[in-house]
């Protein structure tokens, strides 16, 4: 069977991209092993979001009382029915993802691919016993939970955020290893639920990669919400004692020790490369990412690869982004997406949003910027609904007025972030953006104040 282009992994990356090959005429497979939709759909972005939504509600009903609502006595919730609805979810959505894609008359072969080599101009894929021959080849296999070499912890059955996500039996008591974006979602929603949550981060605070105040106020509201919160620690050892979990671990030279019913493992994705080539032939990889240049062109010519696999960000938007924009590339076309402003989002409560540059960014690139701020505590709308402290922060260029960044934790951060991204994308200045009339109660009010405030004009 000959393709003009065969994409190895169903995940964001690969399928956004076959559909677009597809659309623009090339003759297109795409295997996957697993189930289409990736981590992304089938056991990360999708279903987190879904169990983070239930906790959400549960802590709405706990709180009714404020919204002059009462809840009869002793409300519950079914962690079976939650991870139920998770499934429905997934489900619907993998299901409407497969359809889409086949309708583009992509040819789907749901069976491990491997790459075998290349001869006369082709590569050469086998799965499920057949060969499969393709022009071009696009690798998109995606990234796994990266298992610390922490001693004692393989003799237990620790969680990774797959499972984490399949329990319908709620853990008293839970140690979350790594202080990341994984680490921050699973603790919102297991705190949320009742389970005494403890964090261990080995860097000096949690989410290190984020703008300092971001994590610093998500440090304090998770502490309100009682999870146990340990910065540069690092874990020594994992026993077992009286049928729980101990987490040992050195805090700023301090021995600790935190027993827990379960442990979840956070600290990070590795890229999916193992049993991927055979026969000798492969790409060149850089601890174990697979090397790209700016058009996700490999050491091989004619072999293409995008997604956590480049492990350059890995982020489930990128990672479709940069299938849409490999595809036309490969048809020789240009890239229709300005890859360069990238939102991060965090589905906490509140959400956290950032995108361009954070102000010490810019210091450190000897950038001179001016910062607009805005409390959303002045908001009409999250005062309404009863929302916690945020802000919306924007980060401008001091001479041309050009934004570069932002970073938002407040109510709908992650899709009000959006609006900062079309900004940035498009060159725009603070005082274009405060030209826009933003509708009345809304959080998007926020953006407003925000850049009035990096002109001293702030109203609210
Ligand atoms: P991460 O890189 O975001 O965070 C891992 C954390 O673990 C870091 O803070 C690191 O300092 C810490 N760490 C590393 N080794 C440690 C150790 N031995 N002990 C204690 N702490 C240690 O990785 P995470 O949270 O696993 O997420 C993986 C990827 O998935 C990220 O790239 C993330 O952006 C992406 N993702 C995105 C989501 C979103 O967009 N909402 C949701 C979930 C994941």
């Amino acid at each position: 069977m000959r393709y003009d282009i065969a994409i190895v992994g169903g995940g964001p990356a690969g399928y956004t991209a076959a559909e677009r090959a597809a659309a623009g005429g090339l003759k297109t497979v795409l295997f996957e092993k697993k189930a289409i939709g990736g981590v992304c759909l089938n056991e990360g972005c999708i279903p987190t979001k879904t169990l983070l939504y239930s906790a959400k509600l549960w802590d709405t009903m706990k709180g009714a009382a404020k919204y002059g609502i009462t809840v009869p006595d002793a409300p519950a919730f079914d962690m079976g029915k939650i991870i139920d609805r998770k499934d429905k979810v997934v489900k619907k959505l993998t299901g409407g993802v497969k359809m889409t894609v086949g309708s583009y008359g992509v040819a789907i072969v749901e069976k491990e691919a491997v790459i075998a080599g290349e001869e006369n101009g082709m590569f050469r894929i086998v799965a499920g016993g057949e060969t499969y021959e393709a022009t071009y080849l696009l690798v998109c296999t995606g990234s796994d939970t990266v298992i610390p070499p922490i001693p004692g912890l393989s003799d237990t059955d620790y969680w990774t955020s797959k499972e984490a996500l399949e329990s319908k039996e709620l853990p008293r008591s839970l140690v979350i290893i790594g202080g990341g974006v994984i680490g921050m979602e699973f603790a919102s929603v297991f705190a949320s639920l009742g389970c005494k949550v403890t964090i261990v981060e080995a860097m000096e605070r949690i989410l290190p990669t984020m703008d300092r105040e971001i994590s610093q106020s998500l440090s304090m509201l998770l502490k309100k919400r009682g999870v146990a919160i340990h910065t540069g620690a690092m874990v020594e050892k994992i026993e077992q004692e009286d049928g729980q979990l101990v987490c040992c671990f050195t805090e700023k030279g301090k021995a600790q020790r935190i027993p827990a019913q379960q442990i979840l493992v956070a600290i990070g994705r590795r890229p999916n490369t193992q049993g991927l080539f055979a026969g000798g032939f492969e790409v060149a990889c850089e601890r174990g990412r697979i090397v790209t240049d700016q058009s996700f062109r490999t050491s091989v010519e004619g072999i293409y690869a995008i997604g956590d696999v480049t492990a350059k960000i890995q982020l489930a938007h990128m990672a479709s982004a940069q299938g849409i924009c490999a595809a036309h590339i490969i048809a020789g076309q240009q890239p229709p997406i300005n890859l360069n402003a990238v939102p991060g989002c965090i589905y906490t409560d509140p959400e956290i949003a950032s995108v361009g540059i954070t102000e010490d960014e810019a210091k450190a690139q000897g950038i001179p910027v001016k910062k607009g701020k805005y409390l959303m505590t002045g908001n009409g709308r999250s005062i309404i609904d009863e929302q916690e402290r945020g802000f919306i922060k924007v980060i401008a260029h001091a001479e041309t007025d050009v934004i570069l960044g932002a970073q938002l934790m407040c109510a709908r951060a992650t899709d009000i972030v959006s609006e900062l991204s079309t900004a940035i994308v498009n060159g725009l200045t603070c005082a274009q953006l405060a030209s826009v009339i933003r509708p009345h109660p809304t959080f998007c009010e926020g953006v407003t104040e925000a850049v009035e405030d990096v002109h001293g004009m702030a109203i609210h």
